[in-house]
């Protein structure tokens, strides 16, 4: 296993420095014999615009900081191997999955989602799992989080999702600290949200460690086998210590104590050598068991229930080795849900469609123009040769005359595999369809899971939820808003809502007006803003 992984690591080690007992040089070379004091005039005159060992130094420094991702902001990783154990050949031609003992370089980010790069680790949260497989058919990224399902089921929500938790636009106040009302009010107008509401109430959202964390594909995809047929999969990673969590009062202690207690910890266990261990395992959904559930594959506010569906593993990941330097690695890693490998392919989920634009357009302001594949930590170990050019930062030299196809020139222009010699083929799923904006009728179910949910947590976790429901709802001020979220409670569990609601000083409404924009229910066809009745 070690062979593989040191591929990517002697990739890696051309780019890396090391200036102990070095001269101190300029960008450009120049051995600095000075660098406490600036060229003036005269011990006491003023400086000269003349000295260009100064004015590169503070120009780089001017220039050090890159925009932190948009969402998943603070966030920590490490490098590592995937190890099949249980090769799925009849299911993917994925090389990296074909054979048992075969190990893959893997670099792996963890992150929260709301808050910013600096935030506390210890935010009741979602967690980002993303892990960048340097495959020998390229790059492959799994960019799940741990929790299974998401709050919503349509890409065009996100934005808004993302601006309602976010620190209010008026006073950048961070929401865990102040008011929580723009988030309450979203989610409390979107139903759908409501399975991934309990999960994020419950302890899951606040782990003990990274190395304690679940992770989840949450979309469904599909695996492509040789014969081109194709199966769908839920991806697991499991934990080999286990999922754990911290209680909400200790995770707030925490956070004033020690906000990178999670990066420290990952950090610490593999110096000393306790390398975390995950499972990969897969949920397999035979093609045509498409429809045969009562949710719909498609729906990534669904899970698969393990009992309907049990995990198959199909392999190992051992995170052991930190990285040289966190800009340079875990910053600039670049995940992509479209960074995918032939053998594994997307579904319709229309979350998972508007993901697939989303990530390599937010990188190209993130990391500055298109060439961010050459950035080191994100530079496949296969080979790359295609017809791109140029653009801001360009690395690669490309030898030759001709960068087109087709031509009859030849010299500097690869030529395209025969489908024999390998290559990524997208599964010829025949559509015939309308053109719609429409939800489909087959999502409507927005508490059949969150009921699920709940009723499968303990009595201790139970109370978990309650108090952090009323911890949370505690800080809206808006009345309108914490009466929604009863409401919306009440169609989860009865119980649940009231112990809430006494906790708030409040009453579940009964029959309760609010409104819900015309994407988030199938039968309301009034437009945007219908009063609707839960
Ligand atoms: C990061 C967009 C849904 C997991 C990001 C980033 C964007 C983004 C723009 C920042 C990327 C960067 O700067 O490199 C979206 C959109 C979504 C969506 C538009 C829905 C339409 C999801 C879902 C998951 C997820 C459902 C989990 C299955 C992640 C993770 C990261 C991330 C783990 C951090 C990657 C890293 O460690 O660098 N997302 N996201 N996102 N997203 Fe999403």
């Amino acid at each position: 296993m070690k062979n593989s992984q040191d591929k990517k690591q002697k990739d890696l080690s051309i780019n890396i420095s090391d200036s102990t007992n070095k001269f101190l040089t300029t960008n450009q070379g120049i051995r600095v014999n000075d660098d406490n004091n600036t060229l003036k005039a005269g011990e006491r005159g003023p400086s000269l615009l003349e000295d260009f060992i100064l004015r590169e130094k503070i120009t780089h420094f001017d220039h050090e900081r890159i925009p932190e991702r948009v969402v998943h902001a603070r966030g920590s990783g490490a490098h590592g191997f995937f190890e099949v154990t249980n090769p799925i050949p009849e299911l993917t031609k994925a090389g990296f999955l074909q054979e048992v003992g075969l190990t893959t370089p893997v670099f792996t980010r963890f992150s929260t989602v709301a808050g910013s790069r600096g935030s506390t680790d210890l935010a009741r949260d979602v967690r980002g799992f993303s892990v960048k497989f340097y495959t020998q058919e390229g790059i492959y990224d799994f960019v799940g989080n741990n929790i299974p399902v998401f709050f919503i089921q349509d890409a065009s929500k996100f934005p808004d999702l993302v601006h309602a938790v976010k620190p209010e636009q008026h006073n950048e106040i961070p929401q865990a600290s102040s008011a929580h009302d723009t988030f309450w009010d979203f989610i409390s107008l979107m139903p759908e949200s409501m399975h991934m509401i309990m999960w994020l109430m419950s302890d899951r959202a606040i782990p003990r460690s990274y190395r304690m964390m679940e992770g989840f594909g949450v979309h469904t995809f599909r695996l492509i086998n040789e014969a081109g047929e194709s199966t769908f999969v839920k991806f697991h990673w499991k934990p080999k210590l286990g999922t754990h969590a911290v209680a909400w009062d200790e995770a707030q202690k925490i956070s004033g104590k020690n906000p990178d207690f999670h990066r420290e910890d990952l950090y610490e266990a593999i110096e000393m050598g306790n390398f975390p261990e995950w499972e990969l395992g897969v949920q397999i959904i035979p093609a045509e068991d498409e429809e045969k559930y009562e949710f719909d594959l498609l729906d990534p506010t669904k899970i698969v229930p393990e009992e309907l569906v049990p995990v198959t593993i199909v392999g190992r990941m051992v995170l052991n080795k930190n990285p040289d330097n966190f800009f340079s690695e875990t910053e600039q890693i670049a995940f992509h849900p479209g960074h995918v490998v032939p053998g594994i392919d997307f579904s319709n989920d229309p979350l998972l469609q508007g993901r697939l634009f989303s990530y390599t357009d937010t990188q190209l302001t993130r990391l500055g123009g298109p060439n961010f594949h050459e950035i080191p930590i994100n530079r496949s170990i296969a080979p790359v040769h295609n017809n791109q050019r140029d653009g801001f930062m360009r690395q690669e030299i490309n030898k030759g005359r001709v960068n087109y196809h087709p031509n009859s020139l030849g010299g500097g222009c690869p030529y395209q595999a025969q489908i024999s010699e390998g290559g990524f083929t997208s599964f010829p799923e025949r559509i015939e369809a309308h053109k719609v904006r429409e939800r489909s009728k087959s999502f409507s179910d927005h508490f059949g899971q969150a009921k699920l949910f709940f009723n499968s947590q303990t009595p201790e976790e139970k109370s978990h939820i309650v108090k952090a429901l009323r911890f949370e709802l505690g800080k809206v001020d808006t009345t309108a808003i914490r009466l929604r979220m009863l409401g919306l409670l009440a169609q989860v569990d009865t119980e649940l809502a009231q112990k809430v609601a006494i906790g708030l000083g409040a009453t579940v409404p009964t029959n309760l007006e609010f409104p819900v924009n015309k994407g988030v229910s199938p039968e309301n066809e009034g437009g945007d803003q219908e009063p609707k009745t839960v």
